[in-house]
């Protein structure tokens, strides 16, 4: 048998990709994190093995080490184990570290992709993080850096001229927006933060960058910086 690293999506269940829904629904053990919704996670049999591991911004409740070995030690007693995660398993949510340990430890595994949180609440909101003719692209990148590891060169960010979404970015995001203007993106520059986005709870706060710092922003949040995030197709009239 083998592990299973499925995406769950941004949070709304009909996100959840068939594929993932399956797994779910036939795995002898599921192990989740603190994202995941109650409704994904019912789908699983009554007699599934549910180990909840999950994490919170600023500390952990459960060491990665010891997160790598509950699917090592469960994949290799061959039954069928889920490890379910936000979004996509290889966007920011350690899935990539969780593959490499099984990989060392002869465990099969395979990833099932999840819709991203950095895509799929922009655009419940109603932006689009790219553009024809206004925003060429975009980064995804983290708030949250460990200190002594690689760092975010965000003043180098801010000339792309793209669009920037920044996960796990709202502790950190009056320094964020400090080294962007510093780059050279523009006070004036639209921010949308996107809170518990394709959920009941979902809600959205506009402001700049000159001002996100001090705009009361709560997690989880995926911010949006550059021109789109000035957007809201869901609630735009005709002819605008
Ligand atoms: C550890 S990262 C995991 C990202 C996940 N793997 C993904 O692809 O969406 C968690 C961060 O994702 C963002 N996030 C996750 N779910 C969200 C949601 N429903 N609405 C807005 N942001 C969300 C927040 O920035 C949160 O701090």
């Amino acid at each position: 048998m083998t592990v299973y690293l499925v995406g769950a999506g941004p949070g709304d269940p009909g996100l959840l990709t068939v594929r993932g829904a399956q797994l779910i629904a036939s795995a002898a053990v599921v192990v989740y994190d603190r994202l995941t919704s109650a409704e994904i996670l019912a789908l699983a049999r009554p007699d599934a093995e549910m180990i909840d591991v999950g994490k919170r911004a600023g500390y952990v409740t459960m060491p990665q080490s010891d997160i790598n070995q509950i699917l090592v030690d469960r994949g290799l007693t061959g039954v069928s184990v889920v490890r379910l995660k936000g979004g996509d398993p290889y966007v920011f949510g350690r899935g990539g570290e969780e593959a490499a340990a099984l990989l060392e430890a002869g465990v099969a595994f395979e990833n099932i992709p999840g819709i991203t949180s950095a895509i799929a609440a922009p655009a419940a909101a109603g932006i689009p993080v790219t553009l024809r003719n206004e925003a060429l692209s975009f980064t995804v990148v983290t708030g949250h850096e460990d200190p002594g590891s690689a760092q975010v060169n965000w003043e180098a960010l801010a000339q792309t001229g793209g669009t920037i979404v920044i996960l796990m970015g709202v502790g950190r995001i009056a320094k964020i927006a400090a080294r962007l203007l510093a780059g050279g993106l523009a006070p004036h520059t639209p921010v949308a933060a996107i809170r518990w986005g394709t959920t009941p709870q979902q809600e959205v706060l506009r402001t700049t960058l000159a001002e996100v710092g001090t705009a009361g922003l709560e997690s989880p949040s995926t911010i949006v910086v550059g021109n789109v995030a000035a957007l809201d197709l869901l609630h735009r009239q005709p002819g605008q």
